[in-house]
């Protein structure tokens, strides 16, 4: 969840330091620091615990300071033990200032070492957990230890899942990290002048393509132009870099206000990406090269559970149904926060499919090891490769939509769509559910999404208005049916995540059982109601609404010229095959949820209490 960042090389460190902060800043802004070994060798530390301004602010703080230095290690916090203040914010120091780390994860006996490191006399200056590291660390620094010795003491005596980095003023020129579990990973990178690690690549963009991602059990020293990888035994390992093929430019804000906008913006091209080297046009066929899953066990599967939390859960939602109605397997999307815990029963005919754009989600992880350890194949869904989840599976089905920096999730929900709907076909097409003809107008349909969303992309000033009129209710009520489900559940979920609004989302048919009792003039509802079969149900849910003082804002396709006497607000999407008309109604939901933020004040990009990638559970 938190954002690390460190550097060891020639240059003076405080600038770097921030920018590489800025890149990371979306995985958590509570609070940000840095520390920096000086000239004389003494540890410099400032932090600011200011909520989404603390890295404005530690910028503002370090402009025109002092301090300097050549090696440095900076943290970007989201909190998980005490609140956001100066004190909590990271980088934490050891007793004697000699040593400072900055750490994401949870270090889950914490008590039971602060209460030792207490009794040896230690006085703790802060309520985290993650302070036992600095003067686990700076104990046997002081002792004797080398920094990467101590680091591996450390890592013996802690529980959970963690990644730190750490300076000590004994070993002026050099950084050094650690990853143990799952709490995000930790990726190095060298030029001639320099090394650097961050928890994302794209942190190490400005210096280098090439870098080595730490596997959990691994320590890491950086030195000027130097990377060395160890094991927690202190023997030395050997890794050859990989390219990455991230690029640093598509992950800046360009002439966008905000990166969502930017990334709502992005879609068809993040569509177009997903479909790259899949769907051939011309042919009208299909094909998903990354899914090498034998023709035998493709039919011999039984049954598909796809998972992931948050909108990543949502995709999967979608995934699940175009499966059953293509392949006609049966399919659920679970949670994985509660997959994870229940022994469900998955075996070797189960296919299970994890959606995760960060590859880091600590949930998903977990029910993926889950899937693993029943010997169920497994196929991941996701924007970055190389990053954790990629390891657990065994097939990996990228999306391609290009990194997504902006909290809430946006162009990762239509390219993991995209990427479903293509396996949904390859499965259907593979057990000859489907022939070669229904093959092409799939294909054909899918051929028009990039345009089609285009289209609804240009929504953008009626929603304002709409936009406009939800920021008055205190309460709202989204309601879908069949594959507008997820997407009803995605709008409620933006809407709660980015304007802070009450959110529900329904199964429409569901509302006589309970939320019946809320409608009236104080909540208003939303529905997603473009011409299908579940249509006529839809048209009677709006006029329970209305008929009980509810005010009704539709999406809905165009020309449709009765849900415009029934509703008191049409957001009118491009008719389209039924296949599609999730994406196309999806969009609408974004913006929407884009623009009551900005209607009440609230930095999109920065929701409170939220991070990016939620590397604890
Ligand atoms: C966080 C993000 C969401 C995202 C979810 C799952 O909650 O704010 O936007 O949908 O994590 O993330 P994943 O990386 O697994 O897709």
């Amino acid at each position: 969840m938190c954002g690390i960042f460190a550097y060891a090389g020639t240059e003076n460190v405080v600038p770097l330091l921030i920018e590489g902060l800025r890149s990371v800043e979306y995985r958590g802004y509570d609070s940000a620091g840095i520390s920096v070994i000086d000239e004389v060798g003494e540890i410099q530390t400032v932090k600011r615990g200011d909520h989404g301004a603390s890295l404005g602010n530690l910028a503002s703080a370090l402009d025109g300071d002092s301090i300097s230095g050549v090696v440095g290690i900076g943290h970007t916090r989201w909190a998980t033990h005490g609140g956001v203040n100066h004190q909590n914010s990271h980088p934490h120091a050891s007793s004697n200032g000699s040593v400072s780390i900055a750490h994401n994860g949870i270090i889950e006996n914490f008590l039971e070492l602060k209460d030792e490191l207490m009794d040896s006399g230690i006085v703790f200056q802060s309520e985290t957990d993650s302070e036992v590291l600095a003067h686990l660390i700076g104990n046997a620094v002081t002792s004797g230890r080398s920094l990467r010795e101590a680091v591996i003491g450390a890592a013996s005596r802690i529980k959970g899942n963690t990644a730190v980095v750490a300076v000590s003023a004994s070993e002026p020129d050099v950084a050094v990290g650690l990853r143990v579990g799952t709490a995000g990973g930790i990726v190095v990178g060298k030029n001639a002048d320099a090394a650097v690690m961050a928890s994302d690549v794209i942190a190490l963009l400005p210096y280098t393509s090439e870098v080595i991602y730490l596997e959990s059990g691994e320590i890491v020293e950086i030195e000027r132009g130097v990377i060395r990888l160890f094991d927690l035994e202190g023997s030395s390992i050997s890794r050859k870099p990989i390219v990455t093929s991230q690029n640093f430019e598509a992950a800046q804000k360009g002439n966008h206000p905000h990166f969502m906008s930017k990334e709502i913006a992005e879609q068809p091209d993040a569509i177009q990406g997903a479909m790259r080297g899949r769907a051939a046009f011309t042919k009208g066929t299909l094909s998903l090269p990354e899914f090498s899953l034998a023709q035998g066990q493709i039919k011999a599967i039984d049954r598909v559970v796809l998972t992931g939390m948050g909108t990543s859960l949502h995709a999967g939602m979608f995934g699940a149904l175009v499966i059953e109605s293509l392949a006609r397997i049966p399919a659920t999307a679970e949670n994985s926060s509660e997959l994870r815990y229940r022994n469900p029963l998955i075996g070797p005919n189960t296919l299970v499919i994890a959606v995760t754009q960060s590859g880091e989600t600590a949930d998903t992880l977990a029910a993926m090891e889950h899937a693993r350890n029943a010997g169920a194949p497994q196929a991941v869904v996701l924007e970055l490769e190389g990053s954790q989840a990629t390891r657990v599976a065994d097939f990996t089905l990228p999306i391609r939509a290009g990194q997504e920096i902006g909290v809430a999730s946006t162009k990762t929900m239509t390219a993991s769509m995209t990427t479903l709907l293509q396996l949904a076909v390859v499965l259907a097409e593979t057990r000859g559910v489907i022939g070669g003809e229904q093959v092409r107008n799939i294909v054909g349909s899918m051929a028009e999404l990039p345009s089609l969303i285009a289209t609804t992309l240009s929504l953008n000033g009626q929603i304002s208005e709409l936009a406009d009129r939800l920021s008055k209710f205190e309460d709202l009520l989204y309601l879908g049916r069949g594959a507008q489900l997820p997407i009803a559940l995605e709008g409620a979920l933006k809407m709660k995540e980015l304007a802070y609004i009450h959110a529900e989302g329904y199964p429409a048919g569901e509302m006589k059982h309970g939320v019946n009792a809320l409608l009236g003039p104080d909540i208003a509802t939303v529905v997603a109601t473009p011409r299908n079969d579940l249509y006529e149900k839809m048209l009677s849910n709006i006029s329970e609404v209305k008929a009980r003082g509810g005010e009704v804002a539709a999406i809905a396709t165009e020309g449709d010229d009765t849900v415009e006497r029934l509703a008191d607000h049409v957001i009118r999407v491009p008719d389209c095959p039924e296949l599609l008309q999730p994406f196309i109604t999806l969009v609408p939901m974004q913006l929407l949820a884009y623009r009551t933020a900005l209607a009440l004040g609230r930095d999109p990009d920065k929701p409170r209490n939220l991070a990016k990638t939620v590397t604890v559970e």
